[in-house]
């Protein structure tokens, strides 16, 4: 996959007098979420400005007037040798303006950060392009002294993996921007978890249809809330229309949950349980459904007590929290890990 990715001004300036002219937070967080363990390129210029190799990241300079070399540290003389460099890597484009201009013919993927404000004298820009050839996506609006909207433009007619229903965009977006993204974030460990218990003999794409039913009737995923669901509130939610009315898994979600608890409390969080098994890598295959992993995972949740997580189930969710990556060979967001 090709992407770049940029913060942009509300009058399309990126830079004044060599500096991005805002320092926002969440902006650098989510640069680093998505550029870790990536390639990133930049020009001469933006290199020169960070004045050190972005750290877990491949760096790659584009410059025909100096070298600079070291530890993931190359330099290059053009876009399309950074892309050779690396052909089965996912790449970054991280600007500046020469190299956002080449990029926009070819990235799949862009990130543009909408930041709400005007810079008077900015003297480097994003350029103008055909909005009509992306699919855009409008994620969260954020920010305390200067606010952003984050977004998300996919070409149109990209490749996808088989699975992916074209026709629904929840699930597009699904694939595209969720699946196979690491996200160890704990209330989200725990939502997927539910969630994929409730897809046992159905398919994913109508248990995601039914997310936002299942946050409203679960209480957004608060576990201190699920853990005390009695018979009562299992009645309610076994006659709840909107989600998945099935009693043996409603009420696994529930005693599921307190065993998520106490796996929390026991290691320190669900994250840290996880890693005893994965030792924090990525997995990279396509074309299963259950692996020693997975099988080690389901092994030991039923020896806790959990049901509904046999080792599809578990698979599932690795796939989802990214702990392993499966994208098809032909998908854009494929890679094989090499
Ligand atoms: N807001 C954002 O998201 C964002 C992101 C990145 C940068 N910025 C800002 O943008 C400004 C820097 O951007 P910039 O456009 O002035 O400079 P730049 O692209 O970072 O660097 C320009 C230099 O990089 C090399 N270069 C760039 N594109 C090339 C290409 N396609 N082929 C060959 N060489 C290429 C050349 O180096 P040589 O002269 O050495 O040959 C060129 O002089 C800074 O103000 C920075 O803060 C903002």
């Amino acid at each position: 996959m090709t992407a770049l990715i940029v913060a942009r001004s509300k009058n399309n300036v990126i830079g004044k007098n060599g500096r991005i002219p805002w320092r926002i937070k969440g902006e650098l967080k989510q640069f680093r979420e998505l550029t870790t363990g990536r390639v990133v390129v930049m020009g001469r210029r933006s290199y020169e400005e960070i004045g050190h190799p972005l750290p877990n990241r491949i760096n790659v300079v584009v410059s025909n007037t100096k070298k600079y070399s070291g530890d993931d540290l190359y330099t290059v003389g053009s876009l399309r040798e950074a892309l050779e460099l690396f052909p089965a890597e996912d790449i970054f484009i991280g600007g500046g303006s020469r190299l956002f201009e080449e990029a926009l013919s070819i990235v799949d993927v862009m990130y543009i950060t909408e930041v709400d404000t005007v810079v008077d004298d900015g003297d480097v820009f994003f350029p103008e392009f055909d909005a009509d050839a992306f699919n855009m996506t409008v994620g969260e609006t954020a920010g305390e002294e200067i606010r952003y909207t984050r977004t998300v433009y996919t070409r149109k007619n990209l490749s996808r993996c088989a699975w992916c229903n074209l026709s629904n965009p929840l699930y597009v977006d699904y694939h595209d921007n969720e699946w196979c993204v690491p996200n160890f974030d704990e209330r989200y460990l725990y939502e997927m978890l539910i969630l994929e218990s409730f897809q046992a003999g159905l398919s994913w794409e109508c248990v995601l249809n039914k997310r936002e039913a299942f946050r409203r009737a679960y209480d957004d995923f608060d576990i201190d809330k699920v853990v005390t669901y009695g018979e009562s509130k299992t009645e309610q939610l076994m006659s709840d229309k909107s989600i998945i009315r099935n009693r043996r898994k409603i009420e696994a979600s529930i005693k599921n949950s307190r065993i998520f608890k106490d796996i929390a409390q026991e290691f320190g969080s669900f994250g840290t349980y996880l890693q005893t098994f994965t030792k924090g890598e990525t997995v990279y295959e396509t074309g299963r459904t259950t692996s020693s992993l997975s099988d080690a995972i389901s092994i030991d949740l039923r020896r806790r007590g959990m049901s509904f997580v046999g080792s599809t189930i578990i698979y599932s969710y690795l796939q989802a929290i990214g702990v392993i990556y499966s994208h098809d060979e032909t998908c854009f967001k494929h890679r094989d890990g090499k």
